[in-house]
């Protein structure tokens, strides 16, 4: 719409923390543990390190570029860029992927969140005196079950549409300049508690001692997958938050700050959870079940459990609204640009619609509703989006979006965005233009030879 003004965040302190909103979340909390504890412990834990400021600070530096420079909806401001440097429009279809990709994501995404929300109250009434085999039954039961599930993801994004329909600085901003310096304080007191009760000493030595021997090709790929998921990277979530960004804000810098507090909080994650797990003789590679069927025998065993199990299911609840709320805007800012209705109703639709796509992923658990229905051989819906999203349309955008920045857009223009010495930027631009899109190719080239390829040739 030419001549309204473009959104923007009030301050630099809001913009950062929405983007560490936006970083921090069921990848850093859920996923970065027990990856972690699949791949080695500490093996995985520097690679990812590595990949998060080398190819993901980067990454992250060019997509925030982007939308400051486009200051419009993903689509818009590929388009607008590439008009610029006299590129073709068809670089639009960039913002198109990031679009459908976060509105896929978002709808498993506000699933988990709802699993996370029963959870809070679940644990509030106690899971007094679980052993392994009640906690596995109570996690299944309840993921098989049709209706509750849905009235869980339901209500989570209901909580998701009601912060977005709000705008930029009415909503987005007053809800993640409460709840992250909420969560920090959380995790800050969850890790002192693990850290006096449980075993602390195990937890370090698991998480920071290197065994390269777990660290097999797939999980390099699955460290490099999850800090660019880790890292909101590629979906239009950065690139939108980027076209509210004032001029003044420096890039690089801020850059530096959100991928260092993502992966702090990453590492405090698991020095929250893995001393709990050790101290009551826990399987640490329990896979996606660490945090809803390890986790919940602790609790119903350690002292104040009944308080620790729902301030931890708190934790990553608001961890997860503050993520979902940057799934949910690209597709909003787009479609209110385009057709000028309000944004109240423009957020209700996408947010309804998303949550319907959603309800799919919670009948095809295991147990429940199309709980039979399997692809590619043994693949639940959710484990087919996760797939399209994470292992294509993630590193393929990615791909182009640092050959766009690297290549297609003119130097001085990144100069102007960044401005930052000369030195500095010739680093980054040669991460953009080389190595960057190198080490995303040989990770999508892999997944795709070890899924697809490999199989077919038995
Ligand atoms: N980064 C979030 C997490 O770690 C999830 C997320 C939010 C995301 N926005 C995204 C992932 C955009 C990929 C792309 O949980």
């Amino acid at each position: 719409m030419a001549g309204t003004q473009h959104a923007q965040w009030s301050s630099r302190w809001a913009f950062i923390m929405a983007a560490v909103g936006s970083a921090v979340g069921l990848g850093n909390i859920w996923k970065f543990p027990y990856e972690a504890g699949e791949g080695g412990g500490g093996a995985f834990v520097i690679l990812y390190l590595i990949f998060v400021f080398v190819i993901g600070a980067p990454c992250l530096i060019a997509e925030l570029s982007l939308g400051r420079r486009g200051q419009k909806s993903p689509v818009n401001t590929m388009k607008s860029i590439a008009t610029e440097e006299g590129k073709s429009t068809m670089w639009g279809l960039l913002g198109w992927s990031g679009i459908i990709g976060a509105f896929i994501i978002i709808s498993f995404y506000s699933l988990v969140g709802g699993w996370v929300l029963a959870y809070i109250v679940k644990a509030a009434m106690g899971f007094g005196g679980f052993d392994a085999a009640q906690s596995t039954e109570t996690f299944l039961n309840f993921i098989a079950d049709p209706v509750q599930p849905i009235i869980a993801h339901f209500i989570f994004m209901a909580i998701t549409v009601s912060i977005v329909a709000r705008g930029v600085q009415g909503g987005l901003e007053k809800a993640v300049t409460v709840l992250m310096p909420a969560l920090f304080a959380i995790l800050v007191m969850l890790m002192i508690y693990s850290g006096i009760t449980g075993d602390f000493a195990a937890a370090i030595d698991f998480l920071f001692r290197p065994n390269f021997h777990a660290l097999t090709g797939d999980k390099i790929l699955n460290a490099l997958g999850l800090s660019f998921f880790s890292l909101s990277l590629a979906m239009g979530s950065i690139m939108t938050y980027g076209s509210y960004l004032p001029k003044d804000v420096n890039i690089p810098r801020s850059a530096i700050t959100i991928a260092g507090a993502d992966s702090a909080v990453a590492l405090m994650a698991g020095l929250a959870i893995f001393p709990i797990v050790f101290a009551y003789g826990l399987n640490p590679g329990g896979g996606g079940g660490l945090v809803f069927m390890t986790l919940p025998i602790a609790f119903g065993q350690m002292p104040m459990g009944g308080v620790i199990g729902p301030l931890f299911f708190a934790l990553l609840a608001v961890a997860a609204v503050t993520s979902s709320i940057s799934l949910l805007e690209p597709g909003v800012s787009y479609i209110e640009e385009r057709t000028g209705w309000s944004r109240k109703k423009v957020t209700a639709i996408i947010g309804f619609s998303a949550f319907l796509l959603g309800t799919l992923s919670s009948f095809g658990q295991p147990g429940n509703l199309l709980g039979d229905l399997q692809f590619f051989g043994s693949m639940t819906i959710m484990d087919v989006k996760d797939y399209l999203t994470n292992n294509i349309i993630m590193p393929l955008g990615a791909m182009f979006m640092m050959i766009f920045v690297g290549w297609f857009v003119s130097r001085k223009a990144m100069m102007e965005e960044l401005a930052i010495e000369d030195k500095s930027f010739r680093v980054w631009y040669f991460l953009v233009r080389f190595i960057c899109p190198v080490a995303i190719f040989a990770v999508f080239a892999n997944i795709i030879y070890d899924t697809i390829i490999q199989p077919m040739l038995g």
